[in-house]
């Protein structure tokens, strides 16, 4: 019955890690089901006082209830999988489905010496744009073509959908954000593939009518890696006085900071379709709002920001991050819609 899509509104790295995590543990979900590029992504997430950073498993590993699994539009990087796999000690519930694309070293060799994909677009290297590149050619190898997976091998659409049938909460666990979308992000500085919603329930094989939420997650400011255009940059000296300095989780480059931008939120909402907000890193622009677990715990300032972005995206705010902590976190879902 229900289903729940967490995406990213921005250009990546909006926190989705973290606030899947929580989702997990909070709402357990019986099955949590990994959509978006593959694993040029790097999500983080703070588990029993370590940090993860994770490109294939999903970071709801924190709930061990749940089913994790890679639905077949999701690019598989077999030896980044392995690794996470075991660190995160995931092997016996972790499915990939057969139709995943996988990445191999050419696509990788490609994407690192292209001029025009490296320095051009600065992509993250990891061979996705040549492996989805494969893919649309009809060449690519697919997960059932791998001995070494078979033990791994699962149809995640079917898993997900028989779930839905016996009542069980999915959550499908979106990579990058909306401004990376190769058809409603900033092209040709983009992704290679289409980052909303629609194409992260596509990914793991679930109908439209089938999903009853979409959270879209958004930092409380922007950053962007890679080149492209960003309209509400700000320099990188008046980043660092806020205190704002962050680098990529894939590629360790630097990231770009700007201000919230509420026309592309605007727009990442009405295209994601989204019925809740998650608003993020809080704590970084308002330093009051650092730790805090209830609304009222905010400063006046914070909660005019989250009272501003409602009423110029016209989504509800239901969840707030307010620290790395894995209970720095607001949850105003059960005041916001009535329980659930
Ligand atoms: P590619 O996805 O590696 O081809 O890179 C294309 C563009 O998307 C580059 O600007 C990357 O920095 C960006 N990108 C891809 N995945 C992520 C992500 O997970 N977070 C942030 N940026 C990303
Ligand atoms: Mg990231």
């Amino acid at each position: 019955m229900p289903s729940m899509i967490v995406a990213g509104g921005q250009w990546g790295d909006e926190g989705k890690g973290k606030i899947v995590a929580y989702l997990a543990v909070h709402d357990k979900p019986k099955i949590i089901a990994r959509s978006g590029v593959g694993p040029n992504a790097g999500h983080t997430v703070y588990f029993n006082g370590k940090k993860y950073g994770l490109r294939q498993v999903p970071c709801g590993f924190v709930y061990e209830g749940a089913k994790l699994l890679i639905g077949p539009g999701v690019l598989v990087n077999p030896e980044v999988l392995f690794a996470e796999v075991d660190v995160t000690g995931t092997k016996g519930r972790l499915w990939i489905d057969p139709y995943c694309t996988i990445i191999e070293p050419h696509h990788i060799n490609q994407d690192k010496t292209s001029e025009f994909l490296r320095e051009k677009i600065g992509t993250t290297g990891t061979g996705c744009g040549p492996a989805n590149a494969s893919r649309v050619e009809r060449t690519a190898k697919l997960a059932k073509d791998f001995p070494k997976l078979a033990p791994f091998l699962a149809d995640v659409p079917k898993e997900v959908n028989d779930a839905l049938k016996r009542g069980e909460l999915v959550l499908v666990e979106g990579s990058q954000g909306f401004g990376l979308s190769l058809y409603h992000g900033s092209y040709p500085h983009v992704t290679s593939k289409d980052t909303s919603a629609s194409t992260l329930a596509a990914d793991v094989g679930l109908g439209p009518t089938n999903v009853d939420d979409v959270m879209l997650i958004f930092k409380a400011y922007v950053s962007r890696v890679g080149e492209g255009p960003f309209p509400t940059e700000i320099p990188q000296e008046k980043a660092e006085e806020m205190g704002i300095v962050e680098f990529g989780t894939v590629t360790g480059r630097r990231r770009r900071i700007g201000t919230f931008d509420f026309d592309l939120a605007r727009r990442a909402a009405m295209i994601n379709g989204a019925t809740q907000l998650t608003i993020t890193c809080l704590d970084r622009l308002f330093k009051g709002a650092a730790g805090a677990k209830q609304l009222g715990q905010l400063p006046a300032d914070a909660r005019e920001f989250i009272k501003k972005i409602e009423r110029e995206v016209g989504v509800p705010v239901t969840i707030v991050s307010t620290g790395s902590g894995e209970d720095d976190i607001v949850d105003m879902r059960a005041e916001k819609l009535g329980k659930r």
